[in-house]
């Protein structure tokens, strides 16, 4: 099962999370990081930023990204990876490939699993989870073996990212994502949420029943998860002693 970590705040949780990412580049400068947009890992970033590690031989791949932003819009992924990941971090920005530009959209899902592929598998996966349960933009209903692909928001999606935009109709209706079968080859995952509002897509990815209609479920078929929450994400989960006493008594010597 996925080790669950409950942690006082974001901050805490992004320390941990660099601590996993910082082990896995000193054992390799060039590993591959799967990367995340969205509120959630803005404390990894900081986190990592804070540690001034040299992280420019290592390699991304984002999870998702809109379909039909103009080039160069400030809520492209493309663009909130650059800003949020690769110039505070000091990634190489050629190192860094986001699914949806890599060569045309009718080729590009099948073009970014070869990237991956090609780049020798992501090594570890920084994910948030939606409130719809979604993991990159999986939305409920996504098979376990899919792979990067151009699918339809939901609207609660919509909804739920409006703020990032001057109005919902804004919002793209179409995107492209890294498919729950991609993300479940990745070696090493680590899920965060924080906040009341992914209580209960947490419950349902770590202790509900594995199925598509919770597509954070999909941890439970993977051998190597950490799960970051704060208290209130972890409100939901029926275990959380258990989580707690095992975190507890964690060998020293097992990291992340
Ligand atoms: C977005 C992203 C996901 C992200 C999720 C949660 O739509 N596509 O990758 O994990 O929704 O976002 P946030 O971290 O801002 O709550």
């Amino acid at each position: 099962m996925a080790e669950i970590v409950i942690v006082k705040d974001t901050a805490e949780a992004g320390e941990l999370a660099a601590d996993a990412i910082l082990a896995l580049v000193a054992r390799r400068a060039d590993a591959v990081l799967g990367l995340a947009t969205g509120s959630t890992p803005l404390g990894v970033w900081r986190a990592l930023a804070g540690r001034r590690a040299d992280l420019s031989r290592a390699r991304g791949f984002a999870l998702d990204e809109y379909v039909g932003l103009p080039d160069g819009h400030p809520e492209s992924y493309r663009a909130v990876i650059t800003r949020e990941v690769v110039e505070p971090l000091g990634l190489d920005e050629s190192l860094v490939a986001v699914p949806g530009h890599l060569g045309p959209i009718e080729t590009a899902g099948e073009d970014y699993e070869l990237a991956i592929r090609a780049a020798g598998g992501v090594d570890l996966q920084v994910l948030g989870i939606g409130t719809d349960g979604h993991i990159g933009f999986n939305e409920p209903g996504s098979s376990f073996e899919s792979l990067t692909r151009v699918k339809t928001l939901t609207q609660q999606t919509r909804r739920d990212n409006a703020r990032f935009f001057a109005s919902v109709d804004e919002v793209p209706v179409n995107c492209i994502t890294q498919g729950l079968g991609t993300i479940r080859r990745a070696r090493h995952l680590v899920l965060l949420a924080f906040g009341e509002g992914k209580a209960a897509a947490i419950a349902a990815a770590v202790e509900g029943p594995v199925t598509a209609s919770a597509p954070g479920s999909a941890i439970q078929l993977h051998s190597h998860v950490t799960v970051i929450v704060d208290e209130a994400a972890a409100s939901g989960l029926a275990n959380v002693d258990y989580y707690r006493y095992a975190w507890a008594n964690k060998p020293e010597w097992e990291g992340l």
